[in-house]
């Protein structure tokens, strides 16, 4: 097999890592909030009922910004049931999951959450149920200092000071007819145009036409794009929506799950396309933002807020039982397989970083998740766990435009890349990291070429290989698959080369 080459260089960059690329999201849905999050009476529970165990897990991902309440759940969620005093929150039908709802958890212990675990709240209004006024007024609650009837209930319910919320999602997959109050293109865009105008004027902000502002710190709008590119209405839902409010908002969303499907024609090399998919996908959103840049003759440019991505292969249970509060949903065990394709996932949004400026890894805990909990007991880390920790911790700064001449493999998205790679630069750390997938069934020699910055030296290697792809860990066996360490190799000339084991995931990290 021939060596893969891959070069990168110091002064030919991508764009920078917004540090929100590493965000996550927690929605009412199964186990996500209720024993995940939140489990008063749990041995690491505090004062609030969050559960210390799992706040120390999601510090250990480094996750610095959380996406709440919802998901298809936001569209039937009315945010004054889950405020108050916690008896008399009423207990309401969730559509969306076929659940109970106690609404023990809302608002206000999100935003104590948040706080503990040093992430940013980004909060979502419901445009399925809910109006533009119900929008104006959640913003009223967590950002206007007091003096109204509105930001006077948060003080009495223990917040004196404002959360100055600035990150908020105008509603979820509205393109989707599984959506409460599902909207055609048109419909939805005028509605979010509104709802942005009003969420701003609550916010004490106005946006002219010419793009400045005034007033408050400026909110930084979502809108929700195509749910997949998989839509008949895609990328025709995202052009309309865009020019009804690209003026208003700062963020077009997208979202996508890739699963692994035994009954397609070749399940393995189709489930290993997914992150060339990826950058196809995001590539198309991309021009889409430009057309509709051009079209409405904005300065602008948006950004991609990439706030559901995942692996989501659908073997948990998704809706039994009916009306049960909390029950086990979407609690998909991670194999070794999903790993590897998941790194790659990342690898294309580091590719990506000049566009994407927000991600939200879909979800945190116990539903499709990285974290597992159970109820009253430990916790476990999913397979895909170690290459979200080690990237997100690592990969920052800039990353780098690579070359590289890897073969292919045809799948049911076109060719797809034997070797899959993103390379980083952090400048103030002098750290250079690449993270590479091998997705042949061959061990493969790959040669880096970073001669750019003079002496390098590898300071950590680490890599996930395993013979059995379908390998998972679990509460019994929590460490069956994890990163195991190499010896560092040598940088000679500026070169390096690794022997990347056939299907597998490495990390290796320099300093100059
Ligand atoms: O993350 C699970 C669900 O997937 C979300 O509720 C929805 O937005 C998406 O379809």
């Amino acid at each position: 097999m021939k060596k893969v080459k891959i070069f990168a260089d110091a002064n030919l960059a991508v764009g920078t890592v917004d540090p929100n690329l590493y965000g996550s999201f927690i929605e009412h849905l199964g186990r996500a909030v209720y024993e995940g999050i939140y489990e008063p009476g749990h041995p690491t529970a505090d004062a609030d009922g969050f559960r210390a165990d799992v706040i120390g897990l999601i510090k250990e991902l480094n996750v610095p910004i959380v996406r709440y309440p919802g998901g298809n759940f936001l569209s039937g969620y009315d945010w004054r049931d889950g405020i108050g005093p916690k008896e008399t929150r009423p207990t309401r039908l969730d559509l969306a999951w076929f659940t109970t709802e106690s609404n023990q958890f809302g608002t206000d212990e999100f935003m104590k959450w948040c706080k503990k675990s040093g992430v940013t709240p980004m909060m979502a209004v419901n445009m399925g149920t809910g109006t533009i006024k119900d929008a104006a007024q959640l913003v009223e609650y967590c950002n206007h200092a007091g003096g109204t009837a509105i930001s006077e209930m948060r003080k009495a319910n223990g917040a004196i000071e404002p959360y100055h919320v600035r990150y908020w999602c105008i509603g979820n997959e509205m393109d989707g007819p599984w959506q409460i109050g599902h909207l055609s293109a048109d419909e939805y865009g005028k509605k979010a145009l509104e709802a942005a105008k009003v969420m701003r004027w609550a916010n004490g902000e106005l946006k002219e036409d010419n793009g400045t502002t005034w007033g408050s710190e400026p909110l930084k709008l979502v809108v929700s794009g195509s749910s997949n590119h998989e839509m008949k209405t895609f990328p025709e839902w995202d052009r309309v929506v865009l020019e009804h409010t690209y003026r208003a908002v700062d963020y077009l969303s997208m979202h996508r799950y890739y699963m692994y499907d035994e009954d397609r024609e070749r399940p393995l090399e189709d489930f290993l396309g997914s992150a060339d998919d990826m950058h196809e996908y995001i590539g198309t959103l991309k021009a889409t933002i430009e057309y509709v840049r051009a079209k409405v003759r904005s300065k602008k440019r948006l950004a991609i807020s990439f706030d559901e991505w995942n692996i989501w292969s659908v073997t948990a249970p998704r809706r039994e039982p009916l009306w049960k509060s909390a029950p086990h949903l979407l609690e998909d065990v991670y194999t070794f397989r999903d790993a590897i394709v998941f790194a790659g996932l990342m690898n294309t949004l580091l590719n990506n970083c000049d566009v994407v400026k927000l991600g939200c890894l879909a979800q945190l805990v116990n539903v499709i998740a990285p974290i597992m909990t159970e109820k009253g007991g430990g916790t476990f880390k999913q397979t895909t766990f170690y290459p979200f920790r080690a990237i997100a911790s690592t990969a920052r700064g800039e990353t780098l435009r690579t070359f590289s001449d890897s073969d292919s493999f045809e799948t049911m998205y076109g060719a797809a890349r034997c070797i899959n790679e993103a390379v980083n630069h952090d400048k103030t750390t002098r750290t250079v990291c690449a993270s590479l997938c091998n997705y042949s069934q061959s061990a493969r020699e790959v040669e880096l070429e970073l001669r750019s910055f003079g002496a390098l030296k590898a300071t950590s290697y680490v890599e996930m290989a395993e013979s059995d792809l379908a390998a998972t860990n679990g509460f019994d066996r929590p460490d069956a698959v994890v990163p195991h360490e190499k010896e560092l190799p040598a940088v000679k000339d500026g070169k390096v080369t690794l022997t990347l084991p056939a299907m597998s995931w490495s990390f290796v990290t320099f300093r100059y």
